[in-house]
């Protein structure tokens, strides 16, 4: 979505760059050097998953225009405009928050609420999603103020989901594990952003930093990793490979 963001305002002129916090470390970040800084992340229970708020926890005081865009698989609430907390107190100026639906990446037992998106629904997302990131990149390019997600529902029904998984969320979330079907391939290990696995004589073995970006569960080859015996029922326990089908792109490490 980022970088589709970034497409779309290179189209009306900007000279907009998108990268992943994954690929650039704050050092080098020359906030100086931006007009306008913009974020964008998944949801992750009505804010950004823990790696990502730390990154923006480190980033440089400015004082520069702000942009906040959410991808939510159901219902964004107040995320982009809570995430972004942490730059407006050190003088970011927040002109636009914004979510948009793409297909939900999370089911799995005890936070089943919705399945992940079937293969043949996600076209539809992604027509949708373009439309709206043109739009959005219309308002981005005019620097027009737009929040969204900061009413009484958004506030409150953030809050409340915030409040729940980070109290719950070690009884309701089950650690990973790899079965059998393990290969050894040590793709988990190399790509997990918070180094939870590791390879040991030839299987991997999960450690508990794990913050749930599904992307082990989602892309190891051979589905080895399992939440609970359950997720072994492929079918009812899809993994979701992205928005286009693909395998996750990046080798990190
Ligand atoms: C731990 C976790 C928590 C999530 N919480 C929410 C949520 O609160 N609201 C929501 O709509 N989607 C939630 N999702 C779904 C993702 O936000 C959604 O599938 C994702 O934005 C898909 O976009 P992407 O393809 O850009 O990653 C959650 C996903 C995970 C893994
Ligand atoms: S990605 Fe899957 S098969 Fe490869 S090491 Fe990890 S669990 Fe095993
Ligand atoms: S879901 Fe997998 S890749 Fe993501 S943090 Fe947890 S162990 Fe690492």
């Amino acid at each position: 979505m980022a970088q589709r963001l970034a497409e779309q305002l290179r189209a009306r002129g900007d000279a907009a760059t998108a990268f992943s916090c994954e690929d650039v470390p704050v050092a080098q970040i020359d906030v100086a050097a931006w007009d306008v800084l913009g974020i964008a992340f998944p949801v992750h229970s009505s804010f950004a998953a823990p790696v990502f708020r730390d990154y923006l926890e480190q980033l440089p005081p400015a004082d520069k225009p702000l942009f906040a865009v959410t991808t939510a698989g159901y219902w964004a609430g107040d995320t982009a405009w809570y995430a972004a907390q942490p730059l407006t107190r050190r003088g970011y100026r927040l002109f636009l928050c914004a979510n948009v639906l793409m297909p939900n990446n999370f089911f799995i037992p005890k936070m089943d609420v919705l399945p992940v998106t079937p293969p043949e629904r996600v076209p539809r997302f992604l027509e949708r999603a373009a439309r709206r990131v043109a739009r959005l990149a219309r308002r981005i390019h005019a620097q027009e103020r737009h929040i969204e997600g900061t009413g009484i529902i958004g506030r409150l029904g953030g809050a409340l989901q915030r409040w729940g998984y980070s109290t719950f969320e070690s009884r309701m979330l089950a650690r990973f594990s790899a079965d059998e079907q393990c290969t050894g391939c040590g793709w988990c290990v190399r790509h997990c952003p918070t180094q939870s696995w590791e390879l040991r004589d030839g299987k991997a073995h999960f450690m508990d930093r794990c913050i749930f970006c599904m992307r082990c569960y989602s892309f190891c080859p051979v589905q080895a990793i399992q939440a609970t015996e359950k997720t072994r029922r492929v079918t009812k326990y899809r993994r979701y490979q992205g928005p286009e089908g693909k395998r996750y792109p990046k080798l990190v490490r």
